[in-house]
């Protein structure tokens, strides 16, 4: 492989892998969750061994993949409008052909063949493997489909190919597929049933990752806290594991121990928290290494116990308040963020109040806020009536937003006068002359860019703020670099 400095859309240079001799050109893009970006990096790598690079401008392409998200309408719209573009390109150049990956594959199986006339191929979750022969079918002139879910797939074995890349910051999948059931959640029917990925790989793909420049790893999964290693196979069949298997399996507190040992100067965030799944062990971990950052991204949905057991998220309230008092007792300074949902079925405005008060009980740093969306073929959908007004859902997700940026602005006015480590991951969007990076908790923080570089661990004296980004000034570099 060797490293070409592109410039993406927004000016910014990106280090684009090639490998030469290839001739093909491949133009991939994705939507949706961060999952969906790291298996592009697996197609890339999967492709770039059949003869494709990767290229930024579709015009160019001979393939153009789209990984696609299934989670709400809105992001399936999405995906169906940039096919009507491939299309309009696709008339000009032929000979282009076009696949449809993740969770939309999925869900929607061959009907894309039937119905989206321009899809040639659709490549479902787990069968990237499959992608050769699948391209060697489309090239012969025929349509081409795989949605096989697998029992065994984490692609632990395939070095990614980084797209879009800052050299700095990367994501490294540890699990797939979720087990949670989730009554309003689409991902455990596209994305299957949960597999763990063995430590050894991810440690080595860890350490590739340091001695290329990477300073920054964000471990992914659906659920990371489920993760549970006993020599392969379903999480659900762990029961059925042989002694030895149970003794010498690793669980996420010890994966993540692995992590911070392994490389005890990379960064180390994880992503997403489950309050059902996560363990006192985790945070006690957290707590133990510098280099694995205070920020947890712990989505909760609701504050109702009522609506909590409607969506079978299987927590209360109170219980995850204490999950949250135990993190603030062992990680004072820990960033919180939460996913929400507004207007899920039979949600009165007495659950929509509970959902506030849950967010003054915690006072978020940032969050991913939703209205309900319901996704065919989900509990939900089959057994409880999608019954909260449009204009009542959007209300109501006005008011737990406006909150949110009031929690916010809250958060990182705490910040104002400190002085806090930041990892610098790019020039700011606002400014040239500034770099933009993140401090441990994950917010960003902009500054002077003086003699530092991308890369570089600095010491930042925060001097402004608004409720998402620190505004400061370097103070030196930090210990770390
Ligand atoms: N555990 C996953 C969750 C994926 S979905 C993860 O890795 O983040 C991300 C968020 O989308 C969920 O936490 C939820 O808040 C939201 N979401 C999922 N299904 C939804 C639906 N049907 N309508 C609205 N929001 C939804
Ligand atoms: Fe979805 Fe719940 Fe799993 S939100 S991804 S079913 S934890």
């Amino acid at each position: 492989m060797e490293k070409i400095i592109d410039e993406n859309k927004q000016g910014e240079s990106l280090i684009i892998e090639a490998k030469e001799g290839n001739s093909r050109k491949l133009f991939i893009e994705s939507y949706g969750c961060q999952m969906n970006f790291s298996d592009s990096e697996i197609v890339a790598s999967i492709l770039s061994k059949e003869g494709f690079n990767t290229t930024q401008n579709l015009e160019d392409a001979d393939l153009v993949l789209v990984n696609t998200c299934s989670i709400r309408d809105k992001a399936e719209q999405t995906v169906r409008k940039r096919l009507e573009k491939y299309n309009a390109v696709k008339k000009i150049n032929p000979k282009m052909k076009v696949g449809v990956l993740g969770c939309m594959a999925e869900r929607l199986k061959s009907k894309f063949l039937e119905e989206e006339k321009i899809v040639d191929l659709v490549v479902g979750p787990d069968a990237y493997k499959d992608l050769p022969n699948l391209i060697a079918e489309v090239d012969e002139g025929r349509n081409a489909v795989n949605v096989i879910l697998s029992k065994e797939e984490t692609y632990g074995d395939i070095a990614p190919v980084r797209l879009n890349s800052n050299g700095v910051t990367a994501f490294v999948s540890i699990t797939r597929g979720c087990d949670n059931m989730c009554t309003f959640c689409v991902v455990p029917f596209t994305r299957g049933r949960e597999r763990s990925r063995d430590p050894q790989s991810i440690i080595e793909e860890v350490t590739d990752l340091w001695a290329k420049g990477f300073k920054e790893v964000t471990l992914l999964g659906q659920n990371v806290d489920s993760y549970l290693w006993y020599g392969g196979g379903l999480k659900k069949d762990f029961e059925k594991a042989s002694d030895i298997q149970k003794a010498t399996a690793t669980n996420f507190a010890q994966l993540l121990s692995l992590c911070a040992e392994a490389q005890p100067k990379m960064r180390f965030r994880f992503s997403t928290s489950n309050p059902q799944d996560m363990t006192l062990d985790v945070i006690e971990v957290m707590a133990k290494y510098r280099n694995i950052c205070n920020y947890i991204h712990l989505p909760v949905q609701s504050g109702s116990n009522r609506i909590l057991k409607a969506m079978n998220r299987l927590h209360t309230r109170e219980e995850y308040f204490e999950l949250i008092d135990n993190i603030k007792r062992l990680i004072p300074d820990c960033a919180i963020s939460q996913d929400m949902i507004s207007g899920f079925p039979t949600e009165t405005e007495e659950d929509h109040q509970d959902t506030l008060s849950l967010m003054d009980y915690v006072k978020y740093d940032f969050g991913f806020m939703f209205a309900y969306s319901e996704r065919p073929g989900t509990l939900a959908a089959r057994k409880l009536e999608d019954d909260i007004p449009e204009d009542t859902k959007k209300r109501r997700l006005q008011e737990i937003i406006q909150l949110q940026q009031k929690h916010s602005l809250y958060r990182t006015q705490q910040y104002v006068g400190k002085t806090l480590e930041v990892l610098i991951e790019k020039p700011s969007k606002r400014s040239n002359d500034h770099w933009s990076g993140r401090i441990s908790q994950n917010t960003v923080a902009v500054f002077p860019k003086g003699h530092y570089k991308v890369g570089d661990f600095v010491n930042i004296k925060i001097t402004d703020c608004t409720s998402t980004t620190l505004i400061g000034e370097a103070v030196g570099y930090s210990e770390n670099n």
